[in-house]
């Protein structure tokens, strides 16, 4: 039985889907079957992150109302095998979208897939909730500065209610800012009393990856690349050494 883990922040741009693709993509290409679910319902992105926009032409509505098996709604990555999509709506709003099917979609892909990421939009409205519903943990994606820490804040709050683990990862990390702001990833954690599962520095090659519609792990091993397999290892419960910015 697999796990599924929901990607959030509470506000845009913090790197969620670019968490979600670069963990995901780690855990495919050390030989795990991963399917990430794209939640952000009117504004996915994950099926042009993974170049399949072409290819993946099921969204997750196709599967809830039973238009489509969930084995022929997924369509997997033409470089790395284990990595499937399962793209959200163009236009269905989340309010439309039954909680008790999500987690039963879920359930079923846990039975399929050794990890399940739902990646959440922004805010913490219905597409939160129904993001959030059905994962088994929590990964709070936020980066230093404090309007992004002060959305993660509502985020926990309601987070918390639900008795899910939560872990923060501390995106867009850079030795200079980290100066001159005085900011450190000690302060996020304290601000947030979340442990942390990994920081991840900001780096060039994440965007040149995301407009090629690759993963980054495909076009670099340091950087960000060598950041989320390092937060993949954790999650098969490896013992990794903090990442020096
Ligand atoms: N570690 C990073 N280094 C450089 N750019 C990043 C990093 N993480 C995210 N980005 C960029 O920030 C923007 C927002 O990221 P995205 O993953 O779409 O955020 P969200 O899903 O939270 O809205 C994208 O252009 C992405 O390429
Ligand atoms: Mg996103």
């Amino acid at each position: 039985m697999g796990t599924s883990i929901v990607v959030t922040s509470g506000k845009g741009g913090t790197g969620k889907s670019t968490f979600t693709v670069g963990v995901a993509s780690c855990l495919a290409a050390m030989g795990k079957r991963v399917l990430c679910i794209d939640m952000d319902m009117g504004l996915r992105n994950l099926d042009l992150m993974l170049d399949l926009s072409d290819r993946a032409l099921m969204d997750v509505t196709d599967v809830l109302e039973g238009r489509c098996s969930l084995e022929r709604a997924v369509t997997g990555h033409h470089m790395i095998h284990s990595l499937f999509l399962l793209p959200a709506p163009v236009t269905r709003p989340a309010e439309e979208i039954d909680q008790e099917r999500m987690r039963a979609l879920v359930a079923l892909a846990k039975e399929q897939f050794d990890f399940v990421f739902l990646d959440c939009p922004a805010g913490i409205g219905s597409g939160f909730r129904l993001a959030t519903c059905a994962a088994d943990r929590a990964i709070l994606v936020c980066t230093t500065d404090p309007v992004s820490l002060r959305a993660a804040e509502s985020a926990v709050q309601l987070l918390r209610r639900t008795g899910k683990p939560i872990h923060l990862a501390v995106n867009r990390i850079t030795r200079s800012f980290l100066k001159i702001t005085r900011t450190t990833i000690d302060d996020a954690m304290d601000a947030l009393a979340l442990p942390l599962i990994g920081i991840i520095p900001d780096d060039p090659k994440v965007t040149l990856a995301a407009s090629k519609g690759q993963p980054v792990i495909t076009c670099s091993d340091r950087g960000a690349a060598r950041a989320f397999y390092n937060i993949a290892n954790r999650l098969l419960g490896r013992q990794i050494p903090p990442m020096k910015i």
